[in-house]
C-alpha cells in the first residue's frame, strides 16, 4: 500500500470514525460538521451533497479542519474515472471511491490520475454495496461474501489503497488481503438504530473487531438530536486498548 495511505490512520488500532453529511444543502451539513469539530476527525461527502454544493464543500469542510472522503464511487471507462479522479483530488479530498466491478484498467487509471495528481488522496475500492442481498445478485452461483471478497482481493492485486466492506465481509478480507490495506466499513448499525435501506449490517464493535478501519456512519449520528453526543457514544465503543481514535 502507498505510505500516504497509511498517514489517514490514527497510530493505535482503533478505527478512525467518518460521519456521512448526506444532506441536500451545504448549510444544514456544515451546521452538523461544525457540532463534529474535537469529537471526529473524518466527514464523508456523498452523491447529494456533492451535486448540491460542489467541489467548494470539500474545502469548507477542510477549513474546519477535517479530513474529507469524497465518496462518488465512479464506474465508467478508465478514461473518464482518470478525468473524474482528477478533480476531486484538486479538491483537496483525503480519500474517494470507485467501484471494483470496474475493473483492473479503470482502478489502475484512477490510481494513475492520483499519482499524476501528486495529492495524497487515498483511493479505494467499493466491492459490493451494503444495501445488496443475495437476491439482487446476477451471479447466481456465487455467494455474496464470496463475491466481495473477490472483487476485494482484486483491487488489492492492483494496487488500490483499500476497499468498501460490509462488516460482515471485513473479517474474510483483512484475512485474504493484507494488514495495512484499508478497510472502509459502512452499513454500521447499533442495535437500537433504524436499520433503514441497509441490509449487510453489522455494529460499529463488530467491523472494528473484524479489521475495519474506518467507520462510516450517517442518519444514527446525523439523525440523533445531539450529532456529538451520538459519535461519541460511538467512538467509546469501539475504543481497542492501546489505540486511539
Ligand atoms: O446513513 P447511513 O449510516 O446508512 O449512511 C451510510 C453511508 O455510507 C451513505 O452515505 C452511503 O452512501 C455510504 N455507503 C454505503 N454502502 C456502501 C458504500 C457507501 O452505505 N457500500
Amino acid at each position: 500500500m502507498a505510505a500516504h495511505a497509511m498517514e489517514h490512520l490514527g497510530a493505535g488500532m482503533s478505527p478512525q470514525l467518518v460521519v456521512a453529511l448526506d444532506f441536500p444543502q451545504a448549510k444544514p451539513a456544515m451546521a452538523v460538521a461544525q457540532q463534529l469539530v474535537g469529537v471526529t476527525s473524518w466527514v464523508k461527502v456523498g452523491l447529494e451533497l456533492y451535486l448540491a454544493a460542489g467541489a467548494r464543500i470539500v474545502a469548507d469542510l477542510k477549513g474546519l479542519g477535517f479530513r474529507v472522503f469524497v465518496d462518488l464511487k465512479f464506474l465508467d471507462i478508465p478514461n473518464t474515472v482518470a478525468g473524474a479522479v482528477r478533480q476531486v483530488c484538486g479538491s483537496g479530498a483525503d480519500m474517494l471511491t470507485v467501484h471494483a466491478l470496474g475493473g483492473k484498467a479503470m482502478v489502475q487509471a484512477a490510481l494513475a490520475a492520483r499519482d499524476a495528481a501528486g495529492t495524497k488522496t487515498s483511493v479505494v475500492a467499493v466491492t459490493l454495496l451494503t444495501h445488496l442481498t443475495s437476491e439482487d445478485l446476477p451471479w447466481a452461483a456465487a455467494s455474496l461474501p464470496e463475491l466481495a471478497g473477490d472483487l476485494a482481493c482484486r483491487a488489492h492485486a492492483w494496487g488500490a489503497d483499500g476497499v468498501v466492506c460490509s462488516g460482515q465481509e471485513a473479517g474474510i478480507i483483512r484475512a485474504a488481503t493484507s494488514p495495512d490495506f484499508l478497510l472502509v466499513t459502512p452499513g454500521l448499525r447499533r442495535p437500537e438504530d433504524h436499520v433503514g435501506d441497509q441490509a449487510r449490517i453489522c455494529t460499529p464493535l463488530a467491523a472494528a473487531r473484524a479489521g475495519s478501519n474506518f467507520l462510516v456512519m450517517g442518519r444514527p449520528i446525523t439523525g440523533a438530536t445531539d450529532p456529538a453526543a451520538a459519535a461519541r457514544q460511538i467512538l467509546a465503543s469501539v475504543l481497542i486498548p492501546g489505540g486511539t481514535s
